[in-house]
């Protein structure tokens, strides 16, 4: 019985064919479960972060997120070998300075953190791709994403707040880091401050400098999330004062969010990214549905320590529920997934 007869059908035939109805009967095996399965995961389809530091053959645990460390840049080249072999095709870099200041020199010092690193992953795996996160608050004193409104800042203008995140001076930062690591060999740059502009004004700067081969991977709606805590310890770069919120996004607005990720569309973003992922499923597929771009996002720091910590207590299974959190964020409409789960899925997956 088709469902356009059953209004033509008597009440009782309808409900006998009402409880005939098995959608269990595809359930039935593994094989059947296989054949199908609408969504899967594979190596390809995730990024790894790694979190840089200067020093000598040091691999430093970090306390939050167990299993990922700070490496020192000697160490890279071994690193970025054994992500390439585990058929990961991505990194994203975060970088930890020798030292911080107001306005953040070591993002755009073409001998900085990143920039150096940038050149020996390149060296030693040609074919991973390298996405260099562009944002100053690893690099400032003062941990903000950009140059803050304060009377010995040479931007300072007396009709902000004090304290104010000073969007345009920090966007030609922003370019100027940006063609810095684009020139050490970044094949993507990723801004992630949240600024009015970023992506236009990364854009432009990589097409003047003849880099209009480097793509941007914009994070296009990323909330004020209190899951980025871990993080925070891992990249040693807490805001000292206030919180983020003057720039990144309320976790209650979804208009807003993708009010956001259309403009970046609109100022040339090769790849959307949405953050935290789970708290922000359904921005996710509503920006799946409304954009053709490429779609990433970000499993982030607390998301992954709070399936650690549960795993320790033995209240969840590790694999399990980082493999059924990677398959939900892909089902919602994710193309690519950065998560620090990355290496270990591979390796699962491989074992499956
Ligand atoms: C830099 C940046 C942050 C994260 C990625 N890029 C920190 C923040 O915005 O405070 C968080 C990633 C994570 O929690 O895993 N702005």
């Amino acid at each position: 019985m088709a469902e356009h007869d059953l209004k033509t059908k008597p009440a009782e035939e309808v409900a006998t064919f009402r409880r005939s109805l098995r959608p269990r009967r595809l359930r039935l095996s593994a094989s059947l479960r296989r054949l199908v399965r609408e969504t899967s995961l594979k190596p390809d389809d995730f990024i790894y972060p790694l979190f840089i530091r200067h020093g000598r053959d040091q691999r430093i645990p970090i306390d939050s997120m167990p299993g990922q460390f700070q490496l020192t840049l000697d160490r890279l080249p071994a690193e970025a070998k054994a992500i390439a072999d585990l058929g990961l095709p991505a990194v994203i870099l975060f970088g930890i300075p020798a030292e911080k200041d107001t306005c953040g020199s070591d993002n755009f010092d073409p001998e900085g953190i990143i920039p150096r690193a940038i050149g020996i992953i390149k060296e030693a795996a040609p074919d991973l791709v390298v996405i260099s996160d562009m944002c100053f608050c690893e690099y400032t004193d003062h941990g903000h994403c950009g140059l803050i409104n304060t009377p010995d800042n040479p931007h300072f203008d007396p009709n902000l707040p004090l304290g104010y995140l000073l969007n345009d001076p920090t966007l030609e930062l922003l370019a100027r880091a940006s063609v810095i690591h684009a020139r050490a060999g970044a094949d993507i740059i990723a801004p992630s401050g949240m600024l009015d502009g970023m992506v236009a004004s990364i854009r432009q700067a990589l097409d003047a400098d003849a880099m209009s081969h480097v793509a941007v991977m914009s994070y296009a709606a990323k909330a004020a999330s209190v899951f980025y805590g871990p993080f925070r310890d891992a990249a040693e770069s807490p805001p000292s004062f206030g919180d983020r919120k003057q720039y990144q996004l309320d976790p209650a607005n979804r208009r807003e969010a993708l009010k956001e990720i259309a403009l970046d569309v609109g100022e040339g973003a090769d790849i959307l990214l949405v953050k935290p992922a789970l708290p922000s499923l359904d921005i996710l597929n509503e920006a799946r549905r409304r954009f053709d771009l490429p779609l990433a996002a970000y499993q982030v720091s607390g998301e992954y320590a709070m399936i650690h910590g549960a795993a320790r207590q033995g209240w969840l299974d590790l694999e399990g529920a980082a493999l059924e959190s990677l398959i939900s964020i892909k089902r919602a409409g994710a193309d690519m997934i950065i998560s620090y789960f990355a290496k270990d899925a591979a390796a699962w997956l491989d074992s499956a």
